[in-house]
């Protein structure tokens, strides 16, 4: 295929359910970059075998990080390495381990891949983003990570449980950044185009925002470790939107220099994804009680940014 798509970390869940749902998509080439290098052969070569039964002509091809030219020239690379959590660990935990893994992975990619999107999907998220982008010195455009595809996914699924609707129905709306302080904006989540403010009790949309918020805990406890189905579909629709240039409003990560009110540090909020990546920030006017809550959710990232220095 002409477009390609890097999975750094691919060999793990969540890179390897990003790279499979790449290539069932039939969206690009796939190169799965893994420190476990057999296993990353394994995981590509499984994935590849995939695609004839679900007639998809995606190639899928799986390295070591000492093969990282194999990954020459990508459209986009997703950033799936790093340490998961474990039961009781918060995202944050994992500040010091992840921010090395990213200073090694980022150069490897900013050498091959000159001109590619990032999607960083390491904990905890947006310092690592805002890792990745000092690193590489890409324009904040091409910086781009993934949390608020997931954290609202999330939020629409326990509103259609609540609601007995389909998920296809709901529409959520969630800010900040992707830790416990993150933003669910229930006046702007919707059922049909219904205001779930219209359809339930306060006390029930708080209980949703707040399981919400503790998601990727709540899923950390039952299983073990990470989640990965949620947060590969998340980071493979973010790839589907650069690639098919759709143009498609997401939340996500970015480098804010302004936008509500917020500056040089990357906090969730909507965005245009195209081809370019990040083509445009969507504005919203908050209530105070919403700014005040982001602006906590921001305060919540800077710490994590300045004990890194980035
Ligand atoms: C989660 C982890 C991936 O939210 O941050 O599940």
């Amino acid at each position: 295929m002409n477009r390609k798509v890097t999975v750094v970390g691919g060999a793990g869940n969540v890179g390897a359910t990003v790279a499979r749902a790449i290539a069932q998509k039939e969206l690009a080439d796939v190169v799965v970059v893994d420190i476990a290098d057999t296993k990353a052969a394994g995981v590509a070569l499984d994935i590849y075998e995939s695609c004839p039964i679900e007639g998809s002509a995606s190639r899928v091809v799986g390295v070591g990080t000492k093969d990282f030219a194999e990954s020459a020239n990508s459209d986009v690379v997703v950033i799936t390495s790093g340490m998961p959590r474990k039961p009781g660990m918060s995202r944050d935990d994992l500040l010091n381990v992840n921010y090395k893994i990213m200073q090694d992975v980022t150069a490897e990619i900013v050498k091959h891949s000159p001109n590619c999107i990032i999607v960083p999907v390491a904990n905890p998220l947006d310092a690592m983003s805002q890792a990745v982008y000092r690193l590489s010195k890409f324009p904040r455009e091409r910086v781009i990570g993934m949390a608020g595809v997931l954290d609202s996914a999330r939020m629409s699924t326990f509103i259609a449980m609540e609601l007995n609707v389909s998920v296809e129905n709901v529409t959520s709306f969630v800010l900040g950044g992707h830790g416990d302080t993150m933003v669910p904006l229930p006046r702007f989540s919707t059922v049909a185009g219904i205001p779930i403010t219209e359809l339930m009790s306060a006390e029930r949309i708080k209980a949703i925002c707040e399981r919400t918020a503790n998601g990727g805990a709540e899923i950390t406890k039952l299983v073990g470790t990470s989640a990965w189905y949620a947060p590969g579909a998340a980071a493979a629709l973010m790839v589907e939107a650069i690639l098919k240039d759709q143009k498609k409003i997401m939340p996500c990560s970015v480098f804010l220099q302004g936008e509500y009110g917020l500056n040089n540090l990357f906090v969730g909020v909507p965005v245009k994804l195209g081809a370019k990546g990040v083509e445009q920030i969507i504005q919203i006017t908050l209530t105070p009680d919403e700014q005040a809550a982001l602006n906590k959710s921001a305060g919540a990232v800077k710490e994590l940014v300045d004990v890194i220095g980035v």
